[in-house]
């Protein structure tokens, strides 16, 4: 998984460069619309095996899919969110029905050939199969188009981090899990208690409903000192719950920095400076659930 992992990297890259050329040569525009949400939805296509010319309509399903958990969609919306989360699930079953047909000789590439043969085996339902494309195309899209918008958001805002790295690249890493851990793309997840247990302190009985603030742990003041700023030198920098803990711990986390390692570096190799647009200040979606923006303007100086 690593090594195929890291050899998408020219392939983001070569995507990277190209979707920032234009903000390049028009001296700024909008992040989230030029880079920030095509790359990872392209990213997940091909990770999973789907055509690449489907990434519009992909993007708008999954951006659309996560309003289910946002707290603030309204009902008339959901009746709409339900609709869309309806024609995903369809586009996925019908190209996983694909990949089953597939010739043996021939098999579908990415996580769905392989979802095929698990099919095809018998050791997973098709259902099972098009429930596991829906978690994958939701988690994986809008998670790292949150974390790439908010990291060029964190560099906009501070001129002399960003000189940092454009003279010492080799602290982006560190810098992706400064992004990661201060502006988590998931402010928390929902959970139900099975039974009567405890966390830390806290009594939790049987039936209660809960949502694990990563966000919050991730700027306790006793576990990270200075816990607002960045700190590239940062000793337990890996020790946020951003993708989680345990069990369910991320599957995609080490896709989701590499694309965003990928951003920024080509970011910042192309310009001699970026900052936020004063005519178009960033704009958040309304989500409890997610920190993503709807908008983040720049202007870009070469
Ligand atoms: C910055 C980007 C990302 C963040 C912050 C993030 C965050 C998380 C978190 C916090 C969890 C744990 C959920 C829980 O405990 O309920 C999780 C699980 C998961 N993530 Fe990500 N994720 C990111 C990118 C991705 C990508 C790119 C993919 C797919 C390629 C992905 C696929 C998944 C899946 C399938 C799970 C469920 C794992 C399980 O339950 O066993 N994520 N992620």
């Amino acid at each position: 998984m690593p090594k195929a992992v890291a050899s998408l990297e020219p392939t983001f890259r070569n995507w990277a460069s190209e979707l920032i050329a234009p903000l390049i040569e028009e001296g700024g525009g909008d992040w989230v619309d030029r880079l920030a949400n095509p790359l990872p939805t392209r990213a997940m296509a091909l990770l999973v095996g789907l055509p690449l010319q489907d990434v519009d309509r992909l993007l708008d399903w999954a951006m659309t899919g996560t309003e289910i958990l946002a707290g603030t969609t309204t009902p008339e919306r959901m009746a709409v969110v339900a609709v869309k989360t309806g024609e995903m699930a369809a586009y996925l079953a019908e190209h996983l029905q694909l990949a089953i047909q597939a010739e043996e000789a021939r098999p579908s590439a990415g996580v769905i050939g392989e979802l095929a043969l698990g099919v095809k085996q018998g050791l997973i339902s098709e259902s099972d199969g098009v429930a596991i494309l829906l978690v994958l195309a939701g988690a994986g899209g809008e998670s790292t188009s949150s974390l790439v918008g908010n990291a060029v958001r964190i560099l906009a805002e501070q001129p002399r981090l960003q000189h940092q790295l454009r003279a010492d690249p080799t602290r982006i890493p560190d810098f992706v899990e400064e992004a990661v851990r201060l502006e988590s793309s998931f402010r928390g997840h929902y959970r139900a208690v099975k039974r009567d247990t405890w966390l830390g302190d806290v009594e939790l009985p049987q039936g209660s409903r809960i949502l694990l603030l990563w966000a919050a742990v991730n700027r306790d003041p006793e576990i990270f000192e200075n816990p607002d700023s960045v700190d590239l030198q940062r000793p337990n920098k890996n020790e946020h719950l951003a993708f989680g803990r345990g069990i369910h711990f991320c599957v995609g986390a080490r896709l989701a920095r590499l694309e965003t390692r990928v951003a920024l570096e080509e970011l910042l190799v192309r310009t001699r400076s970026f900052a936020l647009d004063p005519r178009r200040p960033p704009r958040f979606v309304r989500s409890i659930f997610v920190r993503r923006h709807a908008e983040l303007g720049l202007l870009a100086e070469v």
